[in-house]
């Protein structure tokens, strides 16, 4: 079994990190708080919403890398439950991703906003009862907090197990 995850998938983990911290980040800050009448909105939209539809597109190639490579053999940290739950985990975040991208989908479809950002079509007012929004909300939140357990994990093997199991996930010979 090899030592490290593909260098393949390593690579499109830390890309796809970056850029999924960028659209939360982005969205909470840059996007949620301003109002869709705000010209400055239009280039946000377009980044934003560009920025997810790659990311849908890395996640499927990340799902066929992860299918058709070695992976090592599960990491432990002594203790039982924690290691049931970590591949849950896993699952959980590509889930969670693939959720965003969907409702995030499904919301500029509802609302006439991919028409507007991508074809100069009219700028829905706002997104008022739009179940697609709240849901991109809700998930938004909910994978946050799972990054940061994710993190939070990572961390724990690294400094307090010192198993080194940062470079599982790092480039170098398998
Ligand atoms: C930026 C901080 C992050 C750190 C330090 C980190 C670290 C790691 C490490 C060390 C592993 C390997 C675990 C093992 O050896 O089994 C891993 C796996 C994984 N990470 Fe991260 N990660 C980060 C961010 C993310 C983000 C933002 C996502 C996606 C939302 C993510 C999704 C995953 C997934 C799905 C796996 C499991 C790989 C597989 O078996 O398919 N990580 N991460
Ligand atoms: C992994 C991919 C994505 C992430 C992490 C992400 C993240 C976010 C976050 C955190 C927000 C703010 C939510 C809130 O504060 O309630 C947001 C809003 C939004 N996102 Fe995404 N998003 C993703 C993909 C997409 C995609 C693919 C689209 C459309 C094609 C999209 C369209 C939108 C729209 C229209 C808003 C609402 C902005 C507003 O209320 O003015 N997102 N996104």
């Amino acid at each position: 079994m090899p030592k490290r995850y593909h260098s393949a998938l390593v690579f499109l983990h830390w890309l796809m990190a970056l850029m999924i911290i960028a659209a939360l980040v982005a969205g909470t800050f840059v996007l949620a708080p301003v109002d869709n009448s705000d010209p400055a909105k239009l280039l946000s939209f377009q980044m934003h919403m560009g920025l997810g539809l790659a990311i849908g597109a890395l996640l499927l190639l990340r799902l066929i890398v992860r299918a058709s490579t070695a992976h090592p053999a599960p990491a432990t940290t002594g203790i039982a439950l924690a290691d049931r739950l970590a591949p849950l985990a896993h699952w959980a975040l590509y889930l969670l991703v693939l959720a965003m991208v969907g409702s995030g989908v499904a919301l500029s479809l509802a609302s006439g906003l991919g028409n507007a950002v991508f074809f100069g079509g009219e700028m829905p007012a706002n997104f008022n009862g739009i179940a697609a929004r709240t849901g991109h909300g809700v998930i938004a939140t909910l994978l946050m907090i799972t990054i940061g357990l994710h993190i939070l994990a990572a961390l724990w093997h690294q400094l307090v197990r010192r198993d080194g199991l940062l470079s599982r996930m790092g480039f170098g010979k398998r």
